[in-house]
């Protein structure tokens, strides 16, 4: 297993260029499985959880192949509808393929996906959205089992509002018969660019990024296999927030690019409180030596509220700022793994329930230290890099997961930080 060697502290210069997001691209490969044309990306973020959707789509009877900047999928070939228990208990977004399934073939049977390291994580909403479109679920052997006749458009009200769920279910109304209006909807970006994914592809979705999302269903007939789309997918706004932090976290002048600061509105709200410095432009936001941060107290919440995807990094600078910090965490029950590490390199951090209270110290120091998911990873490396001396981080796969090059990345910025392969 990979291992990633640091010694600080580091001062970073210079300007980062993030990569496309994950987390919008993981919903956009499963829509791909409604289009019976050509698709082509560019820039797909290099990861090895985009790599292993591929592997799922090719395992469903897709075509893909890749080169270093375009990646081009022609899912007209698909005849499986199954997605088998080996491939998606390796990654939890692949119950995504789901709704495209259900919608183009009428049925699917997906694995039902386990809990992970930050939460049991059910998929109750996905299926009773799909239920009110007229499937029929069944949960047998592990397996979700969804079939229908005809899915028929529906006004569905989420309980809760599932960033997967308004996802999956947005992918079901596809070909459903009529509208299908999904109130309490995930308003996060991801959701918008898949949206406009899927209206590239002559889909009709409207309202994305809003509450209330409207999808006019098609019929198959209506598209041609001959056809190519092109599109790339938006910049990673949550890799985006984690090399801000690394900036102000080492007192550094860097420039984060290649991404729409909009889609970080609340993060920045959150950093400028703490007293932190930058300037957004329309595609950047160029981060100041901002001296030692004040304390904050924070509440994830979904979107346009504070990402628990950055929760874990923001904690990393709020244990070497000044006073006292709180946060709630209030989207995953499990999510503080990270926290027993950092205690590890020093930092005086406390956990009550989903409260995690944070005194602020001085100083930290080197610890071997050991990844546990992938945003909690990160929060590892950022403390790293202001530490005297040579951190270890361990069982780095999970960085992959997430952030292309995060080691090269750092490194051009200045970072002393060496991959070793094992
Ligand atoms: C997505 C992101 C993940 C991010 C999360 C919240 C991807 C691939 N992953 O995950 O990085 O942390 O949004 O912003 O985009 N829930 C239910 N029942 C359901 C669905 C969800 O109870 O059917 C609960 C979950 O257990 C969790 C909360 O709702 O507590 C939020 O989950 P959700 O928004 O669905 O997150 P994901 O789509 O899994």
């Amino acid at each position: 297993m990979d291992k990633l060697i640091i010694n600080g502290p580091c001062k970073l210069s210079g300007e980062v260029k993030v990569s496309s997001s994950k987390n919008a691209s993981l919903p956009i490969l499963a829509a791909t499985i409604l289009y019976p044309g050509n698709i082509k990306f560019k820039n797909l973020p290099k990861l090895s959880d985009i790599n292993f959707f591929l592997q799922i789509l090719e395992s469903l009877g897709a075509n893909t192949s890749k080169d270093n900047e375009f990646t081009e999928i022609a899912a007209g070939s698909i005849t499986e509808t199954k997605a088998d228990y080996e491939l998606v208990r390796k990654m939890r977004a692949s119950v995504l393929v789901l709704g495209p399934l259900l919608s183009r073939f009428g049925k699917a049977q997906v694995s039902l996906p386990g809990g992970c390291a930050i939460g049991t994580r059910p998929v109750d909403i996905h299926l009773i959205g799909m239920e009110e479109l007229g499937a029929k679920i069944e949960i047998d052997k592990g397996y979700i089992n969804a079939t229908c006749d005809e899915l028929i458009g529906a006004s569905i009200h989420l309980s809760f509002p599932s960033v997967g769920a308004t996802e999956n279910i947005m992918m079901a109304a596809a070909f459903a018969k009529g509208e299908t209006i999904i109130e309490n909807a995930a308003c996060e970006p991801e959701i918008d660019d898949l949206a406009n994914f899927m209206n590239a592809c002559g889909f009709e979705v409207s309202g994305a990024g809003t509450s209330t999302i409207k999808i006019q269903g098609k019929k198959l007939s209506e598209f041609k296999s001959e056809n190519t789309i092109n599109y790339e997918v938006i910049g990673d706004r949550i890799e985006a927030a984690t090399y801000i932090i690394a900036g102000l976290m080492t007192d550094s002048n860097i420039t984060v690019s290649n991404f729409n600061p909009q889609h970080l509105k609340d993060v920045l709200k959150v950093l400028k409180s703490m007293g932190a410095k930058f300037e957004i432009d329309k595609r950047s936001v160029e981060v100041y030596p901002s001296g030692k941060l004040q304390g904050a107290k924070v509440e994830t919440q979904p979107y346009p509220g504070f990402p628990t995807d950055v929760q874990a990094q923001l904690m990393a600078l709020m244990g070497v700022s000044n006073g006292y910090s709180i946060i709630s965490e209030k989207i995953f029950e499990n999510r503080f793994m990270h926290v027993p590490e950092l205690v590890r390199m020093g930092m005086d951090i406390e956990l009550d329930g989903h409260y995690a209270f944070i005194h602020g110290v001085d100083q930290i120091s080197a610890a071997p230290v050991m990844c546990t998911d992938l945003r909690a990873s990160a929060a590892l490396v950022l403390s790293a890099l202001v530490i005297s001396g040579e951190t270890i981080v361990n069982r780095i796969y999970h960085l992959d997961r997430g952030y292309e090059n995060l080691e090269l990345k750092l490194k051009a910025l200045g970072a002393n930080i060496e991959r070793v392969k094992e």
